[in-house]
Formats: C-alpha cells, sequence, structure tokens
C-alpha cells in the first residue's frame, strides 16, 4: 500500500493523524469532520425544511453557509488546519450531511469518536435506520458508506453501561449488522506509556472475514505527571487564595487534585472552575519572579510553602501524547475543550501497530 488513506469525524485535533505520524506512516486525508461544538439550533427535519426554503444548490452548501453565520467561530477547523494538510473541500462542519456514497472504497481506514451526549437516546431505538438522528448513526452509516478496510471508533466506556447495557446492545447490532468483523475494548491511557488514568472504549472494525485482530496489551507506565511539565510557567497559570482553597480540599478531590503522578482523566472544562489535575510549586522556585507573586496566593500544602498552578496547554497535550511541534493556535478555553476531548495518541499508537501486525488493513 502506498499512502493510507484516512478519513475521521469528530475528528478534533487528530490524534489519529498524530499515531500515523509517530508510527511513520504515510497518509493523506480524505475528509475531516468537526462542528467545533457548534450546534445548529434547528432540527435536522427543520434543517431540511429550510434548506428546500434556500436557493442553495447543494446541501453541503446551504450547511456550510449555516454554520458560517454562527457568531463563534470553529476553533476545531483552526487547529486541525494549523496542524495537518487538508483543504478547503475536504472539510466537512456537520457529519449529518457527508454523503459517504462519494468516497467508496476510497477510504482505508475511518476513524471517529462521537460526543458521548449523543448515545443516550440509542438504546431506545432499534436498529440502524431507527437511530437516525444520533451522532454514532452517523459513524455507522459512513462505514457503510465509504466501506473502509479498518474502522476505529472510540467512546466513554460509559456508553456500554448505559440504560443497564440496552445502550450498548444496541449499538453492538447496529455494528454486526455493517457486514464487518469487529472487536471491542476498555484501554486506559496509563497502560500506554501516558500517566494518565483515562479509560476509553475502542472498537476495531475490519473488512477481511478471514482476518483476525486482537487489542494491544499494555506496558509498565515509567513516568510520571512531573516527567511532562514546563519549567518557566507564566504567571496567569496560578491560583488565587479561592482557587488554592478549592483544589486543596479534600472535600473537592473527584475533580481537583495536585500533585498527583497519574493524573485523572482530563475533561472539555478541565482547568476551569478548578477542574482536573494542579501543580504545587515550593515558594523558594518562584520568590524572586515578582509578577507570580503578585497573582498567586502562597500557602501550605503537605506541610510546605508555596503556590499552585494549573497544567499549562502544553502540558495538558503533552499528557494526551501529542508531541511539542503541535501548534495551539487558539484561545485558552477552546484549547484546552480541544485537548480533554482528544484520544491519547499513544493508545492509538499501540492500535495501529496491531492494525498492521494482524494485516486486516
Ligand atoms: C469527543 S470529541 C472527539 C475529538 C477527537 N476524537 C480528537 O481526537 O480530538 C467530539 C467532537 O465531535 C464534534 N462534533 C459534535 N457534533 C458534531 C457534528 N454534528 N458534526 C461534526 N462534528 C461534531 C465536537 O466538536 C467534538 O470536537
Amino acid at each position: 500500500m502506498d499512502k493510507l488513506n484516512l478519513a475521521t469525524i469528530f475528528s478534533g485535533i487528530g490524534a489519529i493523524e498524530q499515531a500515523l505520524i509517530k508510527k511513520k506512516i504515510p497518509y493523506n486525508i480524505i475528509f475531516a469532520s468537526d462542528n467545533g461544538e457548534r450546534d445548529l439550533i434547528c432540527s435536522l427535519d427543520e434543517l431540511k425544511i429550510k434548506f428546500e426554503d434556500s436557493k442553495k444548490k447543494s446541501i453541503s452548501e446551504f450547511v456550510k453557509n449555516q454554520y458560517d453565520s454562527l457568531s463563534k467561530p470553529n476553533y476545531v477547523k483552526q487547529s486541525y488546519f494549523a496542524n495537518y494538510s487538508i483543504r478547503e473541500d475536504q472539510w466537512y462542519e456537520d457529519v449529518r450531511f457527508i454523503d459517504g456514497t462519494k468516497y467508496e472504497g476510497k477510504v482505508d481506514m475511518l476513524v471517529g469518536g462521537s460526543p458521548c451526549q449523543s448515545f443516550s437516546i440509542i438504546g431506545k431505538r432499534a436498529g440502524l435506520d431507527d437511530a437516525r438522528g444520533t451522532l454514532f448513526y452517523d459513524f455507522a452509516r459512513l462505514v457503510k458508506e465509504t466501506k473502509p478496510k479498518v474502522f476505529i471508533f472510540e467512546n466513554v466506556p460509559g456508553m456500554l453501561t448505559h440504560d443497564k447495557g440496552k445502550t450498548w446492545k444496541q449499538i453492538k447490532e447496529i455494528f454486526e449488522s455493517l457486514d464487518y468483523k469487529f472487536k471491542y475494548t476498555v484501554l486506559n491511557s496509563k497502560d500506554f506509556g501516558i500517566p494518565q488514568n483515562r479509560k476509553r472504549l475502542f472498537v476495531v472494525g475490519w473488512k477481511d472475514k478471514n482476518k483476525e485482530f486482537y487489542f494491544p496489551r499494555g506496558k509498565e507506565l515509567t513516568t510520571t505527571m512531573f516527567d511532562y511539565l514546563e519549567k518557566n510557567v507564566a504567571a496567569r497559570h496560578f491560583l488565587g487564595k479561592k482557587g488554592f482553597e478549592f483544589v486543596t480540599n479534600e472535600k473537592y478531590k473527584n475533580r481537583a487534585r495536585v500533585n498527583q503522578e497519574i493524573i485523572q482523566t482530563q475533561k472539555a472544562n478541565q482547568q476551569f472552575n478548578w477542574n482536573g489535575d494542579f501543580v504545587f510549586v515550593p515558594y523558594e522556585d518562584i520568590k524572586n519572579n515578582k509578577e507570580i507573586l503578585e497573582r498567586a496566593y502562597i500557602g501550605i500544602f503537605k506541610g510546605e510553602r508555596g503556590a499552585i498552578r494549573q497544567l499549562t496547554y502544553r502540558e495538558s497535550i503533552r499528557l494526551m501524547g501529542f508531541p511539542d511541534d503541535f501548534k495551539i493556535v487558539v484561545p485558552n478555553v477552546p484549547a484546552y475543550r480541544q485537548i480533554g476531548n482528544s484520544i491519547v495518541v499513544t493508545v492509538l499508537e499501540a492500535i495501529v501497530e496491531e492494525i498492521y501486525n494482524c494485516e486486516i488493513l
């Protein structure tokens, strides 16, 4: 095979792209799609009526127009275009309007992790057609339409247990209806070299029924959060008194924790309202930094005097397995959100390696 033809939906900041780069697997992007967490307010049916009323020739042009009229820019698109080689016509704002039949046979690997809030209604529906309107449906639909050799679907493990397992039963039936062999498992990034306790469900599907795929085994973790920290951190990352007291309060330890060797799952809202992991900095290390001293509250943590700070974007993205040459081009709120929404690159690297070892591609 020459270059791998890759299509992604819910593309985010491109974790699979990074995994392929790391594994030195050359690839072409066939298409990518992300609406940048900007939902069009009306339903699919209302949109279709609006489209018929509009003078637009194609639905894709109409949908692009709808998104362009929103006041919030697509920050995910900005991040994606800054880091990967992709043309405007290969980008789709909204996965629901991608006509996959156009790409039939042109995609080797389709990858996506639908937003988790979308699966809550699937369990109540019967089959693929009945799951229409959920974003999971669009993943399955695009497998059916593009017919990739391999697909990788990622989601929160809660998908397996939601609604007493009814949701997963439905999703499994939908995967079974796609004419693919598939396997699924939950993998934790701390077993794949990244000190983050992030469990995610992975489903790998492949077309060649004579082949078998095996998920990668984890390995012992050899790093801690401290190996991913930057040396000079700007004053704006330091917490004031309220923040210091919040993150060191045992009562909130499920939301905020300080100086953990293995960080908790990074989320879209991490680092805001004191959610996520934080770093204690001894007073000695900042005593000559006027800017930090003006902003930071100096308190006592585990008997030591010092300040507490957030993880920087660079540290957060390192803790998702991204390299330092990844360009962060968006403001801080979307930057942290995009990082927390992503997939840990090293887990995908291990999956990709097994996909090649098992020759299912
Ligand atoms: C859980 S995140 C997945 C991020 C991605 N896996 C990564 O590696 O960065 C879900 C993504 O789906 C996007 N999304 C939500 N609704 C969408 C839609 N209708 N069409 C396209 N993307 C959508 C969100 O903007 C978000 O980036």
